[in-house]
């Protein structure tokens, strides 16, 4: 996760026992890519600036206080990282946790059915069960209601969003990372998305409380899909079809930048 730095000066750290030697600058989680020590992680990529969002990717560092993100915590010399404590194992549960009991839990704990992250650290992590009820009425037990059993609306609980001619997104399975919002800003620099509402209600919108994808600045480049991590975000033909055997990737010969694809 994060992207990678260039620096002269190199920098020596142990994690997990192991040493390792990385530039200057680099994260603390890809410092341990490097060492071969695997970070459970949400909201980090190689592509963007590291957010610190989802809190899965924490670790232990002997000296300091807390557990910081590795994603967000750049290495320094000498330092002594601890990523599979017992403390850490169940603070990355408890996070799981927290994300799967606000979310349509057979998806989640059951048997893998698609490329879908939240499924796959939720296996990473060991989560076996929720403890946590989801309140009454809520999208757990049927996910576009647009309002609970007292009638009061939630944003979350809203219909899919399928206004969009190739994608749809799904409320209900929004995790609220923020990475769609950060590719639509940083990568392609629509600033068509947004989050609005705070808590259980918070959710990703396209422009103004109300509007849809279709009535939004969205130019339908497929970005926020392909950084969503739970698959709230989806290709209607992935809804449709299934998700494809194999892909091939093309470059786009209209510029100069050489923009790749990936074809399904
Ligand atoms: Fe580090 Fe999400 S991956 S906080």
């Amino acid at each position: 996760g994060t992207p990678a730095r260039r620096s002269q000066t190199m920098v020596t750290l142990t994690i997990d026992g192991q040493s390792v030697t990385v530039p200057e600058g680099t994260s603390v989680m890809r410092a341990a890519n490097t060492a071969g020590v695997t970070v459970p992680k949400l909201c980090a990529t190689d592509s963007m600036e590291a957010w610190g969002s989802c809190r899965l990717c924490l670790v232990e560092i002997e000296g300091r206080r807390g557990t910081p993100a590795s994603c967000t915590t750049p290495v320094a010399e000498g330092m002594v990282v601890h990523t599979q404590t017992d403390k850490i194992r169940r603070l990355r549960q408890g996070v799981m946790e927290l994300y799967v009991s606000d979310f349509p839990e057979q998806t989640i704990l059951g048997a893998a059915n698609r490329d879908n992250k939240l499924q796959e650290m939720a296996a990473a992590v060991g989560l076996k069960q929720v403890r946590y009820a989801a309140p009454e009425g809520t999208k757990l037990a049927n996910h576009v209601e647009a309002a609970d059993a007292e009638g009061n609306a939630n944003p979350r609980w809203l219909a899919q969003d399928v206004s969009n001619p190739y994608f749809a997104y799904d409320p209900a399975q929004c995790i609220v990372c923020n990475l769609c919002v950060r590719a639509c800003d940083d990568v392609q620099g629509t600033f068509a998305l947004t989050i609005e509402g705070r808590g259980f209600e918070s959710r990703m919108s396209p422009g103004m409380a109300g509007d849809d994808y279709l009535s939004s600045d969205c130019v339908s480049c497929g970005a926020c899909v392909q950084v969503c991590p739970t698959g709230a975000l989806l290709e209607k033909s992935v809804i449709e079809l299934g998700t494809p055997s194999h892909s091939i990737v093309t470059t786009c010969a209209y510029c100069g930048v050489g923009c790749q694809f990936e074809a399904e």
